[in-house]
């Protein structure tokens, strides 16, 4: 029948749920994969696109068979609790494990479900290290899945997980434990640089159900005929008129979520009316519908009652489904008010019936919209009593307890919940977790000196990455410090804490000094007073000279300690090794052939992921590359096992500074770049990348980006006192002043370092160095100069086992005979010199060493031999990428008659792969810093065409970020190609 539109529903159209529109290919996709487990799939699309509609769809249609689904939900949490997802989800399908068949393993469940203490096996013995303590916890996991028959995990929102749940998602999506078939929710914009839930996207992606029974399905908006079939769905089936389903398509761009609360506020608005042509709007032009979300939600939470909004916040404060005791505990109403509020929320569609009795959100986005319209006072007010409410319960929450309290600003209870949820995450080995609460705890709780120690003793430091953290931690350690009134033993305590911490943030004249006061009085606590001597024997900063840092790692190792593991001796050794091996003691390497690359005990692998790192680099100090590879390769392995970031960010950078120097180049570009943006880098680490960086731009021939970064470098290392790590650019940043015949300065850049190597006897630091500081000593005259140090290097090395170092003294004689006119002499030794860079292997030095034999060749007349030498170089310096030294080639060759073809800019690439003048242009304004929004207007362009052009060009390049179009932009290659249409006074609007 056709209805008039006076006949009209007046103000309360009945609106129903939408029925499922459109996804049919997704639901079969979805359950093909299922129905052969072990099946994993990953939903991935925008906030209210219709993931958790299409999974519970799924999961409805399945409710006959006998299937068992775990149902997780991710929450937003501030500190989301250890595996809460799963603990959770697995207390909605029992209450009890009395009576299950669990193995002894199942002890370790024992923190996730301290209910079931009573029936739960004994708790496994201690096991140091949270690794092992977590897959005991993994593993104890599974089997109770197991046990609980559980064929389907669906986990919702996985954006929002903690680790140990992502953790545990890749241990079963490895599919050892049992096939279970796993379904994960994700938005993918919310995904922060997590990279475990990226490894987790990898694990379970892939484009259609695969062998392995991989989907991932990527949900996207409905078009406007599935608007209309959603719209009608809401009003009863009936027809929609076209214009209103393209109005509010437009309106909502299609997203399901929009486009069912602009129904409902239409409907509550009474906007809709019903003519002879189906539903359509009132007046299309009278009504906006509400772009975003947010209004909407606000709007219709207006048109509550008061009851229905007080429940309605009181839901949205708890940010978790509950059932109606809690909600309306919270609300502070009566029962009868409660309920009649509820039953409106519910009706309007606002919350939704989540069975079990709980309630939730509809969806989260109107959660948050609801919540943040609570004005702070009252927030504060309803956090206070949901933390009273839940505290209640058993067992409590104590990660949401933590937040309610921090929210409501009760601190004791606060930090009481949120000590207790940072030991419950260690105790199931979830480092980030706990991590993240007890920093926020010491930098935000206004603790007591004692709880400060006692907490900071607790802190999962190696799962800490980046100086920020570190640096919060500062004031709150100072302020204990001024509270401890003259109690020595705890000032020290505070102390080493203090100093560790500015150690860590790489302060460390301040860090030592905090040290050096703390250590006598640490005689209650030898162990620490250890670690405090070791930390001094560490050779940074230039203050000290190497005899006293010999002296404390004496020191410490003369030190008895009772209570030393074997961890914690196996950490020392480490340390004595590494230091010793800085100091170039040649001692070091015994004690480094005895730190294995692995261990059995779990206890140990982070002292041996810390060890191998230390090895890796001091290795790569001494030109003993395969052991600096292995090493290196070994502690990322472990890094990355066992998420050890701070270990893992500083591997992948020593790793990429090796591969510069063996000339591993393909792709270093772009993975330097990657590493310099990343957050999780400490700053010395940063330095080492850009040192990269630089050094490639430098062999690309783009001089003065390449000094200006290589000083940036310099500097900063030289600042933090890391003076091993600062020769190399010295040298560099030398090499190219001296490359440009500007003497003075090269002389100028190397002096105060090559004093304090012959001060501190470090030789084993002039790898680089040397050479420079010869070749600018013997440029200005002072061959006497040179030839001294070149007599004291040799002498420096004298017993020492370090290729590295050899080859630059190898180069220092070549350089010094080249000085003083012997060219024949110069010739072989830069040919020793070049082949003792090879074995190591450095191919970069080795053929600019070379290029030095030919060109003292050239001047010892033997010029047939030195140009096919010169044209065999400038071959391989092309091959390797050093294309700014290949072209110094090319031009030699020519000037002696001989035809070279200057290298290719660009020629690595296929043609097809060029950048067109636009792509180019966009390309050099990303390398000046501009945003796309600038470039844009720079260029009278739009933003999206920019965006265009920049992936286009990023594609061409095989780039990924945008970090490393601006590191390839300002190199050689780019300066140098030139834009074939650019004219003088032709702007780029007159293309
Ligand atoms: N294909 C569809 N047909 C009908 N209604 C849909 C469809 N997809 C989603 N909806 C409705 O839109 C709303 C939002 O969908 P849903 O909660 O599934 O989004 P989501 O993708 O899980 O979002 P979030 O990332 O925020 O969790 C729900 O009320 C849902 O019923
Ligand atoms: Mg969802």
């Amino acid at each position: 029948m056709a209805v008039s539109e006076q006949d009209g529903g007046s103000g309360s159209a009945a609106v129903h749920p939408p029925e499922l529109v459109g996804r049919e290919r997704e639901m079969a996709e979805l359950a093909r994969a299922l129905d052969a487990p072990p099946a994993a799939v990953w939903i991935e699309g925008e906030a209210g696109i219709g993931k958790s509609r299409l999974l519970r769809e799924y999961l409805a249609r399945t409710a006959g068979r006998a299937d068992r689904v775990l149902l997780a939900r991710c929450p937003p949490l501030h500190h989301p609790q250890t595996l809460g997802p799963l603990v959770d989800a697995v207390r909605q399908v029992t209450e009890t494990v009395a009576g299950l068949p669990l193995s002894p393993l199942a002890g370790a469940l024992r923190p996730l479900f301290p209910e079931w203490a009573a029936d739960l096996p004994a708790a496994p013995g201690p096991a140091e290290d949270p690794t092992a303590v977590r897959h005991r916890v993994f593993r104890a996991l599974a089997e109770l899945l197991a046990r609980l028959d559980v064929d389907v995990l669906a986990v919702e929102d996985v954006h929002w997980a903690d680790e140990a749940t992502l953790e545990f998602l890749l241990f079963l999506a490895s599919g050892v434990p049992q096939p279970v078939g796993l379904v994960v929710t994700c938005r993918p914009e919310d995904v922060a640089g997590g990279s475990l839930l990226r490894r987790l996207a990898a694990r379970l992606a892939a484009d259609s159900v695969s062998a392995a029974g991989r989907l991932r399905l990527a949900l996207l908006p409905l078009d406007v005929a599935g608007t209309a079939r959603l719209v009608s769905s809401m009003l009863a089936g009936e027809h929609v008129s076209d214009g209103f389903a393209g109005f509010v398509h437009r309106r909502t761009e299609g997203v399901p979520l929009a486009i069912e609360g602009a129904v409902r506020l239409m409907a509550d608005r009474s906007d809709l009316s019903h003519g002879a042509g189906g539903w359509g709007r009132r007046r299309l032009d009278e009504i906006g519908v509400p772009a975003t979300v947010r209004d909407m939600v606000l709007e219709r939470l207006g048109r509550l009652g008061p009851d229905g909004r007080a429940m309605l916040r009181a839901a949205a404060v708890l940010g978790r489904p509950a059932d109606e005791t809690i909600i309306r505990a919270v609300a502070g109403l009566a029962p009868g008010r409660a309920q009649a509020g509820l039953i409106e929320a519910l009706d309007r569609g606002l919350l939704d019936d989540e069975g079990w009795g709980q309630v939730a959100f509809r969806h989260v986005l109107a959660r948050q919209a609801v919540y943040d319209a609570i004005p702070p006072p009252r927030r504060r007010m309803l956090h206070r009593r949901a933390g009273r409410t839940l505290e209640a319960l058993a067992p409590p929450p104590v990660g949401e307890l933590a937040d309610h309290f921090r929210v409501a600003g009760e601190r004791s209870e606060w930090c009481r919940y949120a000590e207790w949820a940072a030991d419950l995450a260690l105790a199931s080995g979830d480092e980030t977790t706990a991590g993240t609460l007890l920093h926020d705890l010491v930098v935000n709780g206004g603790l007591p000196p004692a709880s400060t120690v006692r907490l900071i003793r607790k802190f999962p430091f190696a799962s800490f990455a980046g100086p920020a953290r570190f640096r919060e931690l500062v004031p709150p350690l100072r302020a204990a410090l001024a509270a401890t009134a003259g109690d020595a033993v705890q000032e020290a305590d505070i102390r080493v804490q203090l100093g560790n911490v500015l150690l860590f943030m790489g302060e460390d004249d301040a860090g030592r000094a905090e040290l050096k006061r703390a250590i006598p009085h640490l005689g209650h606590d030898p162990a620490e007073a250890a670690r405090a001597m070791m930390r001094l024997g560490w050779p940074r900063s230039s203050s000290w000279p190497v005899s006293a840092h010999l002296r404390w790692l004496e020191r410490a190792a003369e030190l008895e300690v009772p209570s030393m593991t074997a961890a914690d001796r196996l950490g020392f050794a480490a340390d004595q090794a590494t230091a010793r091996l800085m100091l170039g003691e040649t001692d070091g390497w015994a004690l480094e052939a005895g730190i294995p690359d692995d261990a059995d005990a779990p206890a140990e692998w982070q002292q041996i992921t810390r060890a191998n790192v230390n090895l890796g680099d001091m290795a790569m100090l001494w030109g003993r590359y395969a052991v600096a590879a292995r090493r290196l390769d070994t502690a990322l392995a472990l890094a990355d096992r066992r998420r050890y970031r701070r270990y893992e960010s500083v591997a992948l950078v020593t790793r990429t500074h090796l591969d510069w120097l063996t000339g591993a180049w393909d792709g270093l570009a772009e993975r330097a770049a990657a590493l310099a943006e990343s957050e999780d880098i400490l700053p010395l680490a940063r330095l080492e990348v850009l040192f990269v960086v630089g050094q490639q731009q430098a062999a690309a021939g783009a001089y003065g980006p390449a000094a200006e970064r290589l000083r940036l470098v310099l500097d900063g290392e030289v600042d933090s006192g890391a003076l091993a790590d600062s020769m190399e650019p010295a040298a560099a940043l030398a090499r190219l002043a001296l490359a440009a015949g500007r003497v003075d300065e090269a002389l100028d850049i190397t002096e105060e370092p090559a004093a304090l190597i012959a001060r501190k006897r470090t030789w084993v630091w002039a790898s680089d160095l040397g050479p420079v500081r010869v070749a600018a000593l013997a440029a200005a005259g002072r061959v006497e100069e040179a030839a001294k140090l070149t007599a004291a290097f040799a002498r420096g090395l004298r017993g020492r086992d370090a290729p590295g170092p050899r080859a630059g003294l190898a180069t220092c004689r070549a350089v010094l005979a080249d000085a003083r006119g012997e060219h024949a002499s110069a010739a072989r030794l830069f040919a020793r010199a070049a082949a003792a860079w090879q074995v190591l292997p450095r191919p970069y030095e080795a053929l600019l060493a070379q290029e030095r034999q030919a060109r003292c060749q050239i001047a010892a007349g033997q010029r047939e031999v030195a140009l096919s030498l010169l044209a065999e170089v400038r071959e391989r310096l092309i091959t390797l990428g050093a294309l700014g030294d290949a072209d110094r080639v090319v031009s030699c060759l020519r000037e002696y008659g001989v035809p070279a073809k200057r290298p290719q800019r660009g020629g690595r690439r296929a043609n097809g792969n060029r950048l067109s003048p636009r792509e180019l242009e966009v390309t050099r304004l990303v390398a000046t810093g501009r945003s796309n929004r600038q470039i844009a207007e720079t260029l009278f362009l739009s933003p999206k065409t920019v965006a265009q052009h920049l992936s286009s060009s990023m594609r061409k390049l095989g780039v990924s970020s945008r970090t490393a179009l601006a590191v390839l932009a300002t190199s050689a290659e780019f300066a140098q190609r030139d834009v074939p249409d650019r004219r003088p006074g032709g702007g780029a609007k007159n293309r």
